[in-house]
């Protein structure tokens, strides 16, 4: 029970790893508010929590609703923990095709937003230290802030961004007592590759079980990555465990940028196993 007396918000908890982690939270003692634009999704988790956990419709590209979200949680009795979660896959085009509108509504989603959700919660968390002690704050990045080929430019930039903003906000903040860190997941499991690319609800199960398959075989550690690892790290991050860890991230992939292929994988093509033909 880490987080009893603590309230949260957890954004983009209608699926995924931002439900995860919400259940987490909760399961830990935490009352926990969530917002999303998926109202359904939001209300069926809250209706299943058995009262630990709230909704509230909110767009994280719109500031305002990520403020009146925050707002909700200083009126329920204050904010001690936050997670910046939501996300889409954003514009897949290439640098040199994409077109600004598309790069800019990519960086409101992924970027902008995590940006305005440590802006409007920091204030609320500072004034925890009147009484109730400062706060935490976790932002989910992603492997693909580290290099190129996991996923498109536009994601990829406001994920690096994400990391970034991580450590300038922990520098920032410390002195009000509020911890900032990131997660970097590797390949999770969820939504993100199927309903929120537009696969049709009766394929859904059918691709998600192949990406399951798929998954287990793209890392060093041979079984899918599943929400619940990233939700225990944030879990962690935002816990009492982690009082002096702030303005980093930990990775959690399963291995997946360990190395080359080769590095793990013997049947993978490398260096050495040409060179192996001509002895
Ligand atoms: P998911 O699709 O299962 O969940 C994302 C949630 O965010 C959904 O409930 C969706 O409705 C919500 N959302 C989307 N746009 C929103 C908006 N404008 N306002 C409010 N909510 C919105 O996907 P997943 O995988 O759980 O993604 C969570 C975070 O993890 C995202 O930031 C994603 O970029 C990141 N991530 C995911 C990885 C993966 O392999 N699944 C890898 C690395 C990072």
């Amino acid at each position: 029970m880490r987080f009893e007396g603590k309230r949260a918000i957890v954004t983009g908890a209608a699926s995924g790893i931002g439900r995860a982690t919400a259940l987490r939270l909760a399961y830990e003692g935490a009352a926990v508010l969530i917002g999303d634009i998926d109202a359904a999704g939001g209300e069926a988790l809250a209706a299943e929590s058995g009262g630990r956990i709230a909704f509230q419709r909110t767009d994280v590209t719109e500031p305002a609703e990520i403020e009146a979200l925050v707002r909700t949680a200083i009126d329920c009795g204050g904010l001690d923990l936050m997670v910046n979660n939501a996300g889409a896959g954003g514009a897949r085009e290439t640098i040199g095709a994409i077109a600004p509108a598309d790069w800019d509504r990519t960086q409101a989603l992924l970027l902008r937003s995590v940006a305005m959700g440590i802006r409007y919660g920091a204030p609320a968390m500072a004034q925890n230290n009147r009484g109730r002690g400062g706060g935490a704050i976790v932002n989910v990045s992603s492997v693909s802030a580290l290099g190129s080929g996991y996923a498109p430019v536009a994601y990829s930039t406001a994920k690096a961004g994400v990391l970034h903003l991580s450590r300038l906000a922990a520098a920032d903040l410390a002195k009000d007592g509020i911890r900032v860190n990131a997660v970097v997941p590797g390949f999770i499991v969820t939504n993100i590759f199927t309903r929120h690319l537009g696969v049709p609800d009766e394929h859904r199960d059918a691709v998600q079980q192949a990406i399951a398959g798929n998954a287990a075989k793209a890392q060093p550690v041979p079984r899918a990555g599943r929400p619940e690892d990233i939700a225990a790290a944030i879990a962690f991050l935002l816990s009492d465990d982690a009082s002096f860890v702030t303005g980093t991230h930990i990775l959690v992939d399963g291995g997946l940028t360990l190395g080359t292929r080769a590095s793990w994988d013997p049947d993978a093509p490398s260096l050495l196993s040409t060179l192996e033909q001509f002895r």
